[in-house]
């Protein structure tokens, strides 16, 4: 079972964090996952490096670093070491951690355009823009505020209006201003850089289909092929934390095209420090290393689309495939600052242990780009039954006879079988690892734990143990289960790093994935001490409640791509004849008031064309009732009526938000009437 054929040379990759805020629960969804995947392919013998850095320019770091009174460099500085805090918190074992605000990357930042510009790929043409005339500095649309020209809800942002939904250039904006200094902006002309995205279009077509991208995204992607690609604007004026661009004074690098030329400059700045990598063996076309970019959904755009036409156009390799995964919601809603749910990486450490997150993610990865809920009741449970219930009890239960009756020494296995099993089982769990469907791993994995217990259970040692004849066989039946254990904990290692470690200690022999066959027969073990405690439902509550003390600062990056801008995950596929059976009404809201003893309801009453319903809606604290009153509405009218503690509600009014005072009901356009069926 040792390994015989050469370690595959692997580079892998997390998307790099950005420098102005806290690592929170769903940036971990990735970093773990990574980190699992890296850990077994090392277990397996594979020669495999993991990199990343802080992605650390960009103009809402420079206008953080301003508010803070402090400089952009020092600001990164002290993020970059409170990211990688976290990140050893959480077990993540990266090879390198690095910065794009880095020599390397400068350096290949600069020799990646070169080459993109010697090769006709970029273009330069002026565009007007709005400025700000205070701040002396261009205003990316987020950050110009104003008043909706459709909708007339004032404090919007430049591109789009949380209140109406309606999509506009800052232009439009009534009365808008800048959100950095509260001037109003002006237009005006710049001349910006471009990278020639269309012309890689047939070149994307091959890529996008040679399986370097899981189905979803393959799909996508053609779409986007499909409606046609757009050049690519790659410039920004100072002042700008960045990269000036070469032979371009006054001009810098956006943030995203050194980004992604981060993964290199971590991956260089490692090479120059081991004798071991060879920068150009991993990144020279046609190279038989490979490459892999974990990423989440939310920015696939700038990993399948434009880093793969840069490296090809530059000359370097492409990708052996971009891994995409979902985004987290908790306890089935988006992350909440007002639920407590918006969980920062070191509240969670100050409550409880990283590997039960690790565990609870492992379980319900797939190799898919879907959703995950962090539903904290299931996490509970499903950490104390498995890891706690099953696996570290087949240790428990086994162990105390070893070390009491037997002087601490394992005898001879006799359940060979039983024991090949465990061991064959390993091709298939490292197949479930090699294709990140580490849910299924999981499962094969609690299949084999319930096995080990019930095959002690079924030979019930501590009742042989009181009969003296039978002692070689309660040996023998210890040392079973604890080879079972070993191979379960062998199988766990790249989830459960520090446990295995323990279990190590424990066992006093390694947890070896290739020469898993060998058992342990005759061996001395450690005492053992308890690998990992329940959790408690008071930990939980005690970290949500210090997550709404731990409010981040807001972060203002500029937006990945229009569709993610809302941030709040779309939910799962239906089918049409599913949507259709909500029956939308335009209604009018007849009259509003507020209702004796109930602190969110008002009691609207809406007129659908044919008939009036009562419906008690929980929006009182985003809404006065007389300024409901006469105004159009969205219902779902054919709800089944809910008898509440203050009447029926017949029917329910789509709103908008987050919850408190930031709720908006929906309008239609003028023109509607009540009772309009909406489609
Ligand atoms: N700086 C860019 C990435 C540049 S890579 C060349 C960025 N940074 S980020 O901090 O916003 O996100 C880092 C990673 O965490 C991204 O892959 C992102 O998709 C992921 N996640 C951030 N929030 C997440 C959830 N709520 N759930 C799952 N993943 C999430 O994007
Ligand atoms: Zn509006």
């Amino acid at each position: 079972m040792t390994q015989t054929t050469t370690p595959r040379d692997i580079l892998v990759t997390s998307a790099l964090p950005y420098a102005n805020g806290p690592i929170h629960l769903g940036h971990l969804l990735e970093y773990i996952q990574t980190d699992i995947w890296v850990r077994y392919q090392k277990m397996r013998g594979e020669n495999c490096v993991y990199v990343c850095a802080d992605d650390a320019h960009g103009t809402a770091i420079m206008l953080r670093a301003e508010r803070e009174g402090i400089s952009s460099e020092a600001l990164i500085e002290r993020i970059s070491q409170e990211h990688q805090e976290d990140f050893s918190g959480f077990l993540i074992n990266f090879d390198n951690y690095h910065s794009t605000h880095s020599p390397e990357n400068r350096e290949l930042a600069s020799t990646i355009y070169n080459a993109l510009k010697d090769n006709g790929h970029i273009a330069t043409r002026t565009i007007t823009q709005s400025y700000d005339p205070e701040k002396q500095m261009f205003l990316a649309d987020r950050f110009i505020k104003g008043t909706c020209p459709k909708c007339k809800t004032e404090d919007q942002y430049g591109d789009n209006c949380e209140a109406c939904g309606a999509t506009y250039t800052p232009a439009e904006l009534i009365e808008p201003r800048s959100a950095v200094s509260g001037a109003t902006p002006e237009e005006r002309d710049s001349e910006h850089y471009f990278f020639r995205l269309p012309e890689f279009a047939d070149f994307l077509q091959n890529w996008t289909r040679s399986g370097t991208l899981q189905p979803q995204v393959a799909n996508k992607l053609s779409e986007w092929l499909e409606a046609g690609l757009q050049e690519w604007d790659i410039s920004r004026d100072a002042p700008y934390f960045g990269f000036e661009i070469p032979d371009a004074p006054g001009k810098y690098f956006y943030v995203w095209l050194d980004a992604p030329i981060g993964y290199l400059a971590s991956f260089k700045n490692l090479c120059d420090r081991r004798d071991d990598l060879d920068f150009d063996h991993f990144w020279k076309p046609g190279s038989d290393a490979e490459v892999y970019h974990f990423i989440g959904k939310d920015i696939i755009n700038f990993h399948a689309l434009f880093w793969p036409a840069m490296l090809h156009s530059a000359g370097f390799r492409t990708p052996s495939a971009v891994y995409a995964h979902g985004f987290i919601t908790v306890n089935g809603q988006k992350m909440s600052k007002s639920r407590g749910t918006f969980i920062m990486a070191k509240t969670y450490l100050d409550h409880l242990n990283p590997e039960y997150l690790r565990y609870y993610f492992a379980s319900k990865l797939t190799g898919s780009v879907d959703d995950m809920d962090l539903n904290l009741d299931d996490f509970t449970q499903k950490v104390n039954s498995d890891l706690i219930g099953k696996v570290v009890n087949i240790a428990a239960r086994s162990a105390g006879f070893i070390t009491k009756k037997f002087d601490g020494r394992l005898g001879q296995v006799t359940e060979t079988d039983k024991l090949q099993s465990f061991i064959d089982a390993g091709d298939e769990i490292a197949g479930h690892y090699e294709n990140r469907e580490f849910g299924r791993a999981m499962r094969r994995i609690m299949e084999l734990s319930d096995e080990a217990n019930q095959y002690v259970h079924d030979e019930r040692p501590w009742e042989r143990i009181k009969d003296p004849e039978q002692a070689d066989q309660v040996q023998a039946i210890s040392t079973n289960a604890l080879n079972m254990f070993r191979l379960i904990m062998t199988y766990l290692a790249p989830v459960l790093p520090k446990t295995a470690k323990a279990a190590e200690a424990f066992l006093d022999a390694p947890l070896d994935w290739n020469g898993r066959a060998t058992l342990l027969e005759d061996h001395p073990i450690n005492k053992f001490k308890p690998l990992m405690q329940r959790i408690e439902s008071s930990q939980i509550d005690r970290m949500l409640e210090a997550s709404k003390d731990a409010l981040p600062a807001a972060t203002g990056q500029p937006s990945k791509t229009a569709e993610d801008s809302h941030m709040e995950p779309i939910a799962e596929q239906i089918e049409f004849p599913d949507f259709a059976k909500v029956d939308l009404r335009v209604a009018k809201i007849v009259s509003a008031e507020h209702v004796e003893g109930a602190d969110k309801l008002l009691r609207l009453v809406l007129d659908i064309g044919d008939e009036q319903r009562q419906v008690f809606a929980g929006i009182k604290s985003a809404y006065a009732p007389e300024a409901l009153e006469g105004r159009l509405t969205v219902m779902v009218a054919n709800l089944k009526p809910r008898k509440m503690k203050f009447g029926v509600s017949e029917g329910m009014v789509l709103a908008a938000g987050p919850g408190g005072e930031d709720i908006q009901i929906l309008s239609p356009d003028a023109g509607a009437e009540p009772g309009m069926r909406i489609m």
